[in-house]
Parts: structure tokens; C-alpha cells; sequence
């Protein structure tokens, strides 16, 4: 088990090419346990195709991924998944004909132990109750976990994502722009979830446009531009200003 302030997650001079095109170009940071990093920079900047390395949906054209100081190759998501490494899409990814139970256990549905269980059945109640309650955590309050999910809220399918990924992760979560289509209390209260996924111990990386949500949860932020870091520094040395030059270009890295 990592300590506090462990390394978790390393990434060094990762690349990815969509084609011929270069998108992401020598990237490198790390996440530490009890850590949030805020990874930032305008559209197209290559926030979501480094989550997508990161999280084994796309594989780096060059570079390595360490987890717990070993490096990983993530042949699919459920790789990095089994590792412990739980994902929140920007385009977040839920099954929408599915009910809500369902989709926080999408791929790895509890079955009932006996002879039910080993033919492969579901045990929905438990989905159910687990769901609700892992839900709960999150704070945001969903309708009944057996409700389809395409008869909630964008905001309601949010919080689902969200939910999923918190119960599920055991050392990292990233969270590509979770408070969008949030209002402004659910938002707060995806602030705070962060928060409590940070004090038990795991790494996070969040995502966002909203700069003030990024200097109020982060303890350090990595700037893309263009498919590069330019700049990785502490959360303190940063207001809304520089952040926002950072980002634009208006201020200078070296
Ligand atoms: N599957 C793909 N094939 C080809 N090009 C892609 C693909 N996915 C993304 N791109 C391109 O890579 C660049 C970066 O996209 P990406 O989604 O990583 O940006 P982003 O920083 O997440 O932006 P946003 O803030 O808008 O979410 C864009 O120019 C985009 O068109
Ligand atoms: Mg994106």
C-alpha cells in the first residue's frame, strides 16, 4: 500500500500521433497518493487524449506508464482498471438503455453465490443496494438505482459516472471535466467528493475549464498547450491570472 505523497502514477515523454498528425508530444508528470493534479489548457490542448493513454483506451505512440514505480502497458482500459486506475470520460460513457444499478457495475456484475451464481446471474438486489449507497457517497442525489438511466438528467448521469468511478478506484481516478452540466451546488459537491478521494489515500487527476475549481481541489497543476506540458508547478504558485496566461500563452513558460 503507498504511503501519502508516494509516487502512484508516472508518466515520462509520452507521445501519441493521431496518424500523421502529432498530439501529444513528450509529455511528463506524476500523481501522487493524497494528491489531486490539475491537468489544464484550452480546447484541443490534449487534455482527453492523454486521460485516454492514461486510462488504456488509446495506446502512447512512444514513452512509458509506471504504476507503483512498474511500468505498465495498458492493452484496454480494463487492464488499468484491474490495476486500480478508474476513469470518468469527458463523453462519459454510460449505457443509456441500462438502469443506473447496472451501470455502476457495467462490465463486472456481482453474481449470487451457489450454483445461480456460477451459471452467471445477476444478484440485482445487491447491485441495487450497493449502487444506491455508493451513490450516496458521492453526495449528489440520484433517482431509485433500477431506473434506466436515460430517463435521468445530464446532470443526474454525471453524478453516476462520478459514482462509478469513485467506488471502483483503488489507487487513482481521473476525472476528465466531471462538474460539466452540473449546477452550481452539485459542482461543490464534486469538489468535495474530490476532497474525500484525496484523504483516503488515492491520486487524482481532474480535469477542467472552471480555473476556480481548479486553484480551490488541486494541489498541483500541469498546463498543456498544444500537445505539450509547458509548465507543472504547485497549486500555490498560481491565482487566476497566471494560471490564465499559463494557459493562453500570454505569460511565458521556460
Ligand atoms: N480519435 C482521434 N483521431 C484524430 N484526432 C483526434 C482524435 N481525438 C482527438 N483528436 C484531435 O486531437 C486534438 C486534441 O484533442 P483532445 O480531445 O485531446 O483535446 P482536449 O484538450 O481534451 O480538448 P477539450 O478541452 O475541448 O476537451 C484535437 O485537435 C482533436 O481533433
Ligand atoms: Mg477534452
Amino acid at each position: 500500500m503507498a504511503k501519502i505523497g508516494d509516487i502512484l502514477l508516472e508518466v515520462k515523454n509520452i507521445s501519441k500521433s493521431y496518424g500523421s498528425v502529432v498530439a501529444l508530444t513528450d509529455v511528463n508528470m506524476n500523481v501522487r497518493a493524497g494528491e489531486v493534479v490539475g491537468l489544464v489548457g484550452d480546447n484541443g490542448a490534449v487534455k482527453s487524449t492523454l486521460v485516454k493513454v492514461l486510462s488504456g483506451a488509446y495506446q502512447p505512440t512512444s514513452g512509458s506508464i509506471f504504476l507503483d514505480g512498474i511500468e505498465r502497458h495498458w492493452a484496454s482500459p480494463h487492464e488499468a482498471i484491474d490495476a486500480g486506475i478508474e476513469t470518468l470520460y469527458q463523453d462519459s460513457g454510460l449505457a443509456p438503455h441500462l438502469s443506473v444499478s447496472a451501470n455502476v457495475f457495467l462490465g463486472r456484475e456481482k453474481t449470487v453465490p451457489g450454483l445461480l451464481g456460477r451459471m452467471g446471474f445477476l444478484s440485482q438486489k445487491y447491485m441495487d443496494m450497493t449502487a444506491h449507497a455508493d451513490l450516496d457517497r458521492v453526495g449528489i442525489a440520484v433517482p431509485p438505482s433500477s431506473r434506466s438511466v436515460s430517463r435521468l438528467s445530464g446532470g443526474q448521469r454525471q453524478a453516476v459516472a462520478i459514482g462509478r468511478a469513485v467506488s471502483w478506484a483503488s489507487k487513482v481516478i481521473i476525472l476528465d471535466e466531471p462538474t460539466n452540466h452540473l449546477g452550481a451546488r452539485q459542482a461543490g459537491e464534486v469538489l468535495a467528493v474530490i476532497k474525500a478521494v484525496k484523504a483516503r489515500g488515492l491520486g487524482v487527476i481532474f480535469i477542467s475549464h472552471t480555473l476556480p475549481h481548479v486553484l480551490q481541489v488541486t494541489d498541483r497543476i500541469v498546463v498543456l498547450r498544444l500537445g505539450k506540458a509547458v509548465c507543472n508547478a504547485p497549486t500555490s504558485e498560481f491565482d487566476a491570472d497566471r494560471l490564465l496566461g499559463t494557459i493562453t500563452g500570454l505569460i511565458e513558460t521556460t
